[in-house]
C-alpha cells in the first residue's frame, strides 16, 4: 500500500469547502488515480435533496474530467469516519480494475481511521461485461 498521508491532508482540506447546508454533515475526498495525480472533492447539497452530491462522486468526477479512468486509492475524510454509500462505492468500483487492490480510507476529523479495500465494501459489484470487454 502506498503512503496515504498526502491524500489524507487533501481530503481534509477539500472537506473545508463542502457545500453543506441541509445535514451540516461535510465530506472531503481525495483519490489517487493511475498516473499518480491526486483529484479531490467534497459533498455539494442541492435544495432538491436528490441532486446531493457525494464528495467521492466529485473527486471521481474531477479525475475523469482531466482523463484518467482508473482509480488505485481512496481517501474519505468526515466527522466520524464515515464510509462511503453505496452510490459512490459503485461509482469507484466502476473506475477500478482491481477493486480487491484499492485502498479506501475512512478517516475522522479526531484522527479515527478505518481501512477497507473497495472489494470489501461493494462485493460482487455489477459490472457490465460488454463494457469490459471493448
Ligand atoms: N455524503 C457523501 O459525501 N459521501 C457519502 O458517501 C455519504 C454521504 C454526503 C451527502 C450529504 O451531503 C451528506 O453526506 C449527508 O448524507
Amino acid at each position: 500500500m502506498s503512503d496515504s498521508n498526502d491524500l489524507l491532508a487533501a481530503a481534509t482540506a477539500v472537506r473545508n469547502h463542502a457545500y453543506a447546508p441541509h445535514s451540516g454533515y461535510q465530506v472531503g475526498a481525495a483519490v489517487r488515480a493511475a498516473n499518480g495525480k491526486t483529484y479531490v472533492g467534497c459533498n455539494i447539497e442541492n435544495d432538491t435533496y436528490g441532486l446531493t452530491l457525494c464528495a467521492e462522486r466529485a473527486a471521481i468526477a474531477a479525475m475523469v474530467s482531466d482523463g484518467q479512468t482508473e482509480v488505485t486509492e481512496v481517501v474519505v475524510v468526515t466527522e466520524d469516519a464515515g464510509s462511503p454509500c453505496g452510490l459512490c462505492r459503485q461509482t469507484l468500483v466502476q473506475f477500478s480494475q482491481d477493486p480487491a487492490s484499492v485502498t479506501v480510507t475512512c478517516a475522522g476529523i479526531n484522527g479515527t481511521k478505518q481501512v477497507f479495500v473497495l472489494d470489501e465494501l461493494l462485493p460482487h459489484a455489477f459490472r457490465l461485461a460488454k463494457i469490459g470487454s471493448l
